[in-house]
């Protein structure tokens, strides 16, 4: 198995073709990916990513806002009418079962529709990581590469998107023949320094710190809880996101 690991800054140079007969992981780790995982797993119907607040609107307007929750951020606010932050702590059941969650964050929805022609395009976290691993290692044949999407910060690499694409890494890797490509080295030795004790590598992150600042950190501690949220985010043709059954 090839595993390829890139930047969002990275995605435009990249060949939709490279996707083809691929598995696609997008990680948002702070938090996108991991809010996306908690919606599914407190009951959301499904989750529409979209690039920006305006569409946002587009879409709730679309579907009349019958059944559905403008959630997300910009720039870590919460934009005009929104009914939801992009807080995994606080999108709880009673806010989110059965609902159309419309979403528009500042990185993380970005790249959640890139990648189309992939085999399968799933949303991975550290809170769902080893149900999306054993999804993997369940409907991998016909794929030659496993490539690791990692939203960052407006444009620039966040260190806890590269650890946990680094946990994906040391999981799916089965024998001497894969191959490591980009920045998936970098990724799995992150991953390697820091596979005891993932929360306290999490606080150490920038974007910790500016959570932290915003009254934020149970998102934080959250995110870096192993496995809480067993549910695995696929991404369809169409660009909707639900919890494969
Ligand atoms: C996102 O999740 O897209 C952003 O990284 C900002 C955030 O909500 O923390």
């Amino acid at each position: 198995m090839i595993f390829e690991t890139y930047f969002s800054k990275e995605l435009e140079q990249l060949e939709e073709e490279k996707y083809k007969n691929s598995i696609i992981i997008m990680i948002d780790i702070l938090r996108a990916s991991t809010t996306i995982c908690s919606m599914l797993f407190n009951g959301a119907k499904e989750v529409l990513p979209c690039p920006n607040p305006d569409d946002a609107w587009q879409r709730y307007r679309e579907r009349d806002g019958i059944n559905c929750v403008l959630a997300g951020e910009a720039r870590l606010k919460l934009p005009k009418g929104f009914g939801l932050g992009n807080s995994p702590t606080e999108n709880t059941s009673d806010k989110v079962k059965d609902k159309t969650i419309i979403l528009s964050t500042s990185n993380g929805t970005k790249i959640f529709t890139k990648a189309v022609p992939a085999n399968y395009r799933i949303i991975g976290s550290f809170v769902n990581a080893d149900a999306v691993i054993d999804f993997i290692l369940r409907n991998k044949q016909g794929t030659n590469s496993i490539i690791i999407l990692c939203a960052g910060e407006y444009g620039e690499p966040c260190e806890e998107d590269l650890l946990c694409a680094g946990y994906f890494i040391d999981h799916l890797m089965q024998d001497k023949q894969d191959v490591l490509k980009a920045h998936s080295k970098e990724a799995e030795l992150l991953y390697l320094d820091h596979k005891d004790d993932i929360p306290s590598a999490l606080n150490q992150c920038k974007h910790s710190q500016d959570l932290y600042d915003l009254g934020f950190r149970k998102d934080v501690e959250f995110a870096g809880k192993l496995n809480i949220c067993s549910v695995i985010p696929l991404i369809s043709r169409q660009n909707i996101i639900t919890s494969a059954k």
